[in-house]
This record gives C-alpha cells, structure tokens and sequence, in this order.
C-alpha cells in the first residue's frame, strides 16, 4: 500500500515526518522505516539541537550529534526541521545558573543563534526558535530567560535567528495550543507583540501531544489553527503529534479509537490550507518519551513496538488517500 508521506504530499501538505533521536540510529530495522522518504518525509531531531547539546559551556559548540541528524535528513532527501534554539527545559546549568543582567542574556541569547542558526544556515526548512514559553495557565513561563528579559526575549530571539538564516521559516512552538481556550488565546498574543516589535514569526508549531480519551473537537482545532493564521502567520504545522493511552496496554477499541483521533487531526489539518505539515513525535511506541516521563502510560504512536503498523497508521492512510 502507498507511504505515507507520498500520500501527505499528494494530499497537498509539504510532509508527513517524525522525530529522530540519535540513540535510534543503530536500530537497523527501525533506520530502514525512518530513511524511506515515501514513508517519512521530513526529520526533526528529538534531543541532539537543544542547548545543552549545542553549547554546553558558554562560547563552546558542539554540533557534531545534531550534525548526524541533519546528515540523515540530507542523504534521503527528507525536508529537516530544526528543534529548538531557546527553551527552559535541556538548557545547560550555565546558563541558569547565574544571575545575568539585561545585557549580558541579550548577548547570550544571540551568541547562541547565530551560531547555531548559522552553523545549520540553508539545511533547516523550519527552526522551532522559541519552544513552550507560556506555561499551563497560560502565563508566561518563569524561566530564566523571562526573569532576566521579560517577554521581550521572544522577540529577540526571532530577530537573532532571522539575521541568521532569512530563508528559515521560523516558528513559534508550543503544547495545549491545539486546541481554543487561554493558552491558544496568548499565542495568538506572542505572535502578534512579534510582529508589533518587528521581527518575523513564519508559523505557529502545535506540538499535539493528545490523550485519547481527553480529544478536543476538530471544530476547536480548526479555531485554533485559524487564529494563528489570522494573527498573521503564514503557516501552521504539527510538530510533535502523539496521542497516548493513560493506561496501558490498549485494547483492541482503544485502539480504533485512537486511530480515530489520529484521524480527527490529519483531517483537520488537511482542511486548513495553512497546515502545511505534520511531525509524528516518534513514529513507534519503542521509542516513545511517554513511557519515560509518564510510567503506566503510553503506546501513542504508529506503529507498535515490534514495528508492525496499529489501527492509527492504516487510519491516517485513509485520511490522507481521501483527500
Ligand atoms: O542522553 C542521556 C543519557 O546519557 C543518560 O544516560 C540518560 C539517563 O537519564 O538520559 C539521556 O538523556 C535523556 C534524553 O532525552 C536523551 O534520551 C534525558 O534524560 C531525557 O530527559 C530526554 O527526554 C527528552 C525530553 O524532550 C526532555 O524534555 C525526550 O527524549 C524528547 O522526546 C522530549 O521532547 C520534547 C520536545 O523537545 C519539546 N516538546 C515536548 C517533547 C516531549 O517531552
């Protein structure tokens, strides 16, 4: 049966990819599904671009793990997305550690991008550039950055990696803002104070981290994704889409009924002329961060641990072969 990043494509999107971490890559049968571009069109790296990764001590880059990333990409022409430049979490101690004035994380922040922007300048068709700011209540996050900066460390970010690479889309990157309500509603804040201050913000990026039995509407997803287009974006993507099971294993209904909501999404991405892609946040439950960072919960994605393929792969095929 047809791929399904061939099927994405021919139902108009730009990809259907997954993220990759580096720990993967000796697992030759899981690499053989992972390289076929007709399968997974698009790679976006799991750990190895973020900051502790990058530049563990001030001034210091390493680039050589992301570079695996990006060399995969490149050898089966799969489009890359870049993941993530400023973010709280994976952020090297130095860089929380020390009480910096105004000036001093200006300097930090854009040391940090133009080198890494400029090290991977022409290979990213997206950077995440700034990752999970507002926090579950919809506030902005209280992290480092944000204590030093305030909110004007986003913007600064997004000017930093424009200079850096002008042909990378640039996104904003977020969780539970798939769907309306206040943390969807201070996106749509974030990309307009953006764009107020004058930098450039290309998309916004819905991580999609869904529970089965918790799935919004596809009404109130289609609101969302067309409130960041009405805030002036000139695109939308899922970026980390899974959806997990509170509970495992699955039943058998379980089953249909997350490849129902993973049906739910594609669709509704495909019916926004804005979506342009979707990010699967591990294409099989062997890998999955759920298990690690939720025990007990888990089995979101599409093919199982064995690599066979669940009821949720043959329902995203349908979707995207209906299109
Ligand atoms: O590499 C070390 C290894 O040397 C060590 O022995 C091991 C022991 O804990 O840890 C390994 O690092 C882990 C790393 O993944 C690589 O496997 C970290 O502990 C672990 O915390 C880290 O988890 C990642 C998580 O981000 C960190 O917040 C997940 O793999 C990654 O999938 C996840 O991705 C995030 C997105 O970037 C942003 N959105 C949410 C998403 C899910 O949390």
């Amino acid at each position: 049966s047809a791929q399904l990043n061939d099927l994405a494509k021919a139902a108009g999107l730009k990809y259907l990819g997954s993220a990759l971490d580096n720990s993967e890559l000796t697992d030759t049968a899981y690499t053989a599904i992972l390289s076929d571009v007709s399968e997974v069109g698009q790679i976006t790296p799991g750990n190895t671009q973020k900051w502790q990764y990058i530049e563990p001590s001030q001034g210091t880059f390493d680039f050589t793990k992301g570079d695996v990333i990006v060399d995969f990409a490149e050898t089966n022409s799969q489009v890359m997305r870049c993941h993530t430049l400023v973010w709280y979490s994976q952020l090297p101690s130095w860089v929380s550690s020390t009480t910096w004035t105004a000036a001093e994380m200006t300097s930090i922040i854009n040391v940090h991008i133009a080198n890494e922007v400029g090290h991977y300048k022409g290979q990213c068709y997206a950077w995440d550039v700034v990752n999970e700011a507002l926090d579950d209540s919809a506030a902005f996050r209280d992290n480092v950055f944000y204590e030093v900066l305030g909110e004007e460390y986003i913007t600064l970010a997004f000017k930093a990696a424009a200079e850096a690479d002008p042909d990378a889309k640039l996104y904003y990157n977020d969780y539970n803002i798939e769907s309306t309500g206040a943390k969807q509603e201070a996106t749509v804040s974030i990309i307009k104070n953006i764009t107020a201050a004058g930098a450039r913000v290309d998309g916004v990026g819905m991580q999609g981290h869904f529970i089965v039995d918790s799935m919004p509407s596809v009404e109130s997803i289609q609101a969302a994704m067309q409130s960041y287009m009405d805030a002036g974006v000139t695109e939308v993507a899922f970026t980390e889409l899974d959806v997990k099971f509170s509970s495992v294993p699955a039943s058998a209904d379980g089953l249909e009924d997350q490849a129902a909501a993973y049906a739910t999404v594609v669709g509704a991405c495909l019916a926004q002329s804005g979506c342009i892609g979707i990010t699967l946040w591990g294409f099989s439950d062997k890998y999955s961060w759920v298990p690690t960072t939720f025990p007990g919960e888990g089995e979101a994605c599409l093919y199982d641990d064995t690599l066979s393929k669940k009821p949720a792969w043959t329902a995203v095929s349908s979707v995207l072969a209906a299109a």
